[in-house]
């Protein structure tokens, strides 16, 4: 069943080492910078349907670096 939740994610600028994971995962959730380092898309809102996109993301960064805010 979908939760009411939404959610957003956060990517910690400090932690953030460019591994990519993430971008990879979930391509429209994610952009690089001109480093390569990533960082949430317009807010990070996550639209309806990525949640599972989101969770994954986070789980795949070594650093950490990827918070998810429940809203
Ligand atoms: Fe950075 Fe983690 Fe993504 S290190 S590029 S937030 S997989």
């Amino acid at each position: 069943m979908a939760s009411n939740k939404s959610i957003r994610v956060r990517v910690d600028q400090a932690k953030c080492q460019g591994h990519n994971r993430c971008h990879r995962i979930a391509p429209t959730l994610f952009e690089l910078d001109e480093l390569g380092h990533s960082r949430e898309i317009g807010g990070g809102e996550v639209p309806a349907g990525l949640e599972q996109k989101a969770l994954l993301a986070r789980a795949n960064c070594p650093e950490f670096a990827i918070e998810i805010i429940e809203e």
